[in-house]
């Protein structure tokens, strides 16, 4: 029922999303419906991808449309394409790839930090009220854990909108190299605990420790914790992590990844189908597979 194998005709256009693990992966079971929803002839398929360049050559023949790409594909993904949009390489780091129908080039795109920055904001302005003019991020200590694709894309976003950023990663070079992109400060993760603090500190996670099944780890200890006003995890399986329960616990609004999942899956929506997304209806499949 998922992929409607009855419906698939010569015209389907075909996508999939791209990773290592990828049973996780929630995305056949949103855009599948989703395609039906709106009468678009379309599948999207999961695949388990060690190789990027090698899967793609293999499947060139494939008369695919686009490509979601996951942990940890999202930098060779970019490597694999003929044009890159600028946000995305300045990222190092693609979310989608396209294949533009008139020359076949693939094209891509990082739609990450949309969905993340447009949470985490979110969230702020609950806490805090809103302003008219300034981002609640901006001016504000901003924690990256992880320094991959999607704390790239978590840096940079958070950079755009004023933030201070501060990058905590396992690699210290890793982290290093992208503070000093986004004019910030660097530090090891164990070292998370160490660091100064101060009032109104956001802490956003884009390692991989606490994803499925890995649940009980988390990627810092818990007294750290009472430091920040607001935790986001890019991880939404589970979509409580233990670092935002304990967060919650320690007091600290939370932001599930789930939203940058759903804002990023709106985006990708119209880019696969040049149609516009059935936000309601995503949004209520997603609650159903929660
Ligand atoms: P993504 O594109 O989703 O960001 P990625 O590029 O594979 O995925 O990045 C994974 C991130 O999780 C990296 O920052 C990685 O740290 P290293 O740079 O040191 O490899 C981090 N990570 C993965 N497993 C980890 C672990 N067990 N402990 C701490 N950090 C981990």
């Amino acid at each position: 029922d998922l992929y409607n194998f009855r419906l698939i005709g010569p015209n389907t256009k075909v996508h999939g999303v791209i990773g290592n693990p990828i049973s996780h992966s929630k995305s056949p079971h949103l855009y599948n419906p989703a395609f039906k929803f709106v009468g678009f002839d379309g599948i999207y398929l999961p695949f388990l991808v060690d190789n990027v360049s090698h899967f793609l050559h293999t499947f060139s023949s494939l008369d695919f449309v686009g490509y979601s790409y996951t942990i940890p594909h999202k930098e060779d993904g970019l490597r694999c394409c003929d044009e890159v949009d600028p946000i995305a390489k300045e990222i190092g780091a693609i979310s989608c790839m396209i294949k533009r129908p008139h020359d076949g080039k693939l094209m891509g795109y990082n739609v990450d930090y949309l969905g993340a920055i447009a949470a985490i904001e979110e969230g702020l302005a609950e806490l805090n009220g809103r302003s008219k003019s300034d981002s609640p991020l901006s001016g504000r200590l901003f924690v990256v854990m992880g320094a991959g694709g999607a704390g790239k894309a978590l840096a940079y976003g958070a950079k755009a909108k004023g933030a201070r950023v501060v990058v905590a990663n396992r690699t210290f070079a890793k982290a290093k190299e992208l503070a000093e992109k986004v004019r910030g400060e660097a530090i090891v993760l164990s070292e998370l605990d160490k660091f100064h603090s101060e009032e109104g500190m956001v802490l956003a996670n884009t390692t991989s420790v606490g994803m499925k099944p890995n649940i009980d780890h988390t990627p810092l200890p818990k007294e750290v914790l009472k430091h920040y006003c607001l935790v986001f995890d890019a991880i939404y399986t589970p979509k409580l992590t233990r670092l935002l329960r304990e967060a919650q616990e320690a007091g600290a609004a939370i932001v599930y990844g789930t939203e940058m999942f759903i804002n990023q899956a709106f985006v990708q929506f119209q880019n696969f189908t040049n149609l516009p997304a059935p936000k309601q209806f995503i949004r209520d499949v997603l609650a159903k597979n929660t």
